[in-house]
């Protein structure tokens, strides 16, 4: 089946819209809506991470889903399973649509995230950063070829129940040939043709990532950094419908 056409995401995930999510790395609450004034509305989701929710506290996710925005909270959690599982249960109130936690904290961590959850709140497992190349996972002592780890540790989501993972664009057909069909893959790591690498170090067009098999890209910088975020968020969208060469 084309690219164009897997229809899981939309089944499994009726949120999924035009399947950009703008990653709202701004140091405050008037920086964020300044950003997402410039965006126009024009991603379907947005990424609150750790720099917005060490500033303004978890008050931020709750404001945006009241007014109607899907939130992907990227806090990244990684401790042992009860402090996770209370941090979990903790935000699963705040109305976020997608929670992350590191695959690196391991089964049972995972599996006490899943549950934390509740029903609507889906967790996403993230694998390896996408800040690190080859040269790094050595430098913290791991082994192996980064897509085995990442495989390894999409296995791992799977079977603990997450909903999905984050992966750079390089490794998702890895995880795509693994993975339940319903299982999301979302990938930072995304620059547009053209567009600065920033720190990312294993990156692939929006429309690479789809083809890839990607359901969501989280993209930052280059909406942030625009000139015009809207046009570039825009453009964006317009690649990852496939109606761009
Ligand atoms: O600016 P850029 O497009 O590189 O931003 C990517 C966003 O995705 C950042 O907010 C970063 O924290 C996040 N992210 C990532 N790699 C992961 C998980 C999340 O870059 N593995």
């Amino acid at each position: 089946m084309g690219w164009y056409t897997r229809p899981v995401a939309e089944r499994e995930f009726p949120g999924v819209g035009n399947r950009l999510i703008a990653a709202l790395d701004a140091p405050g609450r008037a920086e964020a809506e300044a950003l997402i004034g410039a965006l126009g509305g024009v991603p379907s989701w947005i990424k609150l991470g750790l720099e917005l929710f060490c500033a303004e506290g978890p008050s931020i996710v709750a404001d945006h889903v009241a007014r109607g925005r899907h939130v992907m909270l990227d806090l990244k959690l990684h401790d042992i399973p009860e402090t996770v599982a209370r941090a979990t249960a903790r935000v699963a109130q705040l109305g976020a649509g997608l929670l992350t936690v590191h695959a690196g904290g391991g089964r049972a961590m995972l599996e006490a995230a899943v549950k934390a959850a509740g029903p609507t709140m889906k967790v996403l497992a993230v694998t390896v950063l996408t800040s690190l190349d080859e040269a790094d996972l050595v430098d913290i002592g791991a082994t192996g070829p980064i897509a085995a780890l990442v495989q390894k540790r999409a296995e791992l989501a799977i079977a603990a129940g997450c909903a999905g993972v984050v992966a750079s664009p390089h490794e998702v057909a890895v995880i795509r040939a693994i993975a339940p069909s319903a299982f999301l893959i979302v990938t930072p790591g995304v620059r547009p043709a053209g567009a600065a690498m920033g720190d990312q170090k294993r990156v692939m067009t929006p429309k690479q990532a789809r083809l890839a098999g990607a359901d969501l890209v989280v993209v930052g910088r280059p909406l942030r950094d625009a000139p015009d975020p809207a046009a570039a968020a825009r453009a964006i969208v317009a690649e990852l419908a496939g109606e761009q060469a």
